[in-house]
């Protein structure tokens, strides 16, 4: 068998990245992007990006004013900023250059595709359960793992679980790893009550992984970007990302919605609402454990009402996020906090499922 007919055996044993399904006609709250970014106000962004490329050309010019609008945006100098093509494929270029070979530490449950690309790439993961009653996480047991590898991953406020731990443990955990890559994925940050962003210029160790995929509702649009110490961001562009990391019109779309960060911020208001309500709604269901929130979904445990409930859901056509039994959860099932309407009709749903009990 030829060295590349090997690999390539080796590769599709893995378990492959299960994607979000595809769906037309459905209600989608199973991936966390914001459905409240108005879909008109969205086209016109859109319309105004494409007359403004010239396809001909490679984007160059525009990739230096996308990083002049996440120096506005972030209020930090742009040499800390790296783009890339949504944060699933920083994580790749990540994992692929600098860990590659390395030992990870992750509480787990947490976002499945860090875990894929470490299988990729020859990481060896050692996971941490979070403690079910609260999803908080064991510092001691964490800290003993994360000495014992070269780099932790933490998601901030973390999926699927939803919930954001407290600044000060994520800054002790930062602290005392001094020597290890500290990899912070601030996906849904928009939605939570703290970002660690700035501790980049204090912390060596530390990458914080951002994108405009959620709260900016640019999940179609693939752009994602890191922040980082100087050095680290500049091997990342120049050595990491060359040449060309983003096409110039998501360069350009991305650029828009940046400077409609107030409009961004109004929808993020909104759906935290939402989240209250929808989380109220749930916690008194009968034979639910619903987990408080720092994100834009909710996450929570269905036990024997997994099968009527996604039962019920199906016939409605809405899709959401449904795990079954995950580490030490049981029934578990994830939805998109979306606009009222939506909201509305998965919990109607929820209620008849249960009332079917
Ligand atoms: C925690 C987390 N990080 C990263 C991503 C990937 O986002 P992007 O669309 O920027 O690749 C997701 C998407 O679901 C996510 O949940």
């Amino acid at each position: 068998m030829s060295w590349f007919s090997k690999r390539l055996a080796e590769i599709s044993s893995l378990q492959a990245y299960v994607k979000p399904s595809i769906s037309s006609g459905t209600l989608k709250l199973d991936a966390n992007e914001n459905l409240a970014v108005d879909k008109n106000f969205l086209d016109k962004i859109a319309s105004q990006a494409l007359i403004s490329v010239d396809f001909r050309e490679y984007p160059i010019e525009q990739l230096e004013e996308i990083y002049e609008r996440f120096e506005s945006f972030l209020g930090m100098d742009k040499k800390y900023v790296g783009v890339g093509n949504g944060s699933d494929q920083i994580i790749e270029a990540l994992m692929s250059t600098v860990a590659k070979g390395r030992r990870a530490t992750v509480f787990v449950p947490t976002f499945s595709y860090f875990m894929n690309r470490c299988d990729l790439h020859n990481v060896k993961v050692e996971a941490i359960p979070l403690n079910k009653e609260d999803n908080s996480l064991n510092k001691s047991d964490f800290l003993k793992a994360a000495n014992r590898s070269d780099m932790v991953y933490i998601c901030s406020p973390n999926n699927p679980t939803g919930n954001q731990f407290e600044a000060g443990l994520v800054l002790e955990i930062l602290e005392s790893l001094e020597d290890k890559l500290v990899l912070l994925d601030e996906a849904y940050v928009e939605f939570a009550n703290y970002s660690l962003v700035s501790q980049v210029r204090k912390y060596n160790n530390l990458i914080v992984l951002r994108t405009l995929s959620k709260a900016f509702g640019l999940a179609g649009a693939r752009v994602g970007y890191l922040v980082s110490n100087e050095e680290l961001a500049g091997i990342f562009r120049s050595n990491i990302q060359s040449p060309y990391p983003l096409n110039s019109f998501s360069i350009k779309i991305a650029s828009l919605m940046l400077s409609n960060g107030r409009y961004i911020l109004d929808t993020v208001k909104f759906i935290k609402t939402e989240r209250e309500r929808v989380y109220n709604d749930l916690s008194e269901m009968e034979g639910l454990n619903v987990y408080k929130s720092d994100a834009n979904f909710i996450f929570f445990e269905s036990f024997e009402m997994y099968s009527n409930i996604m039962q019920e859901l199906t016939k409605r056509e809405i899709q959401v996020k449904m795990f079954g039994n995950l580490e030490n959860y049981e029934g578990c099932i994830r939805v998109t906090i979306g606009t009222p309407k939506m909201n509305n009709m998965f919990l109607e749903s929820i209620h008849a499922a249960i009332e079917k009990k």
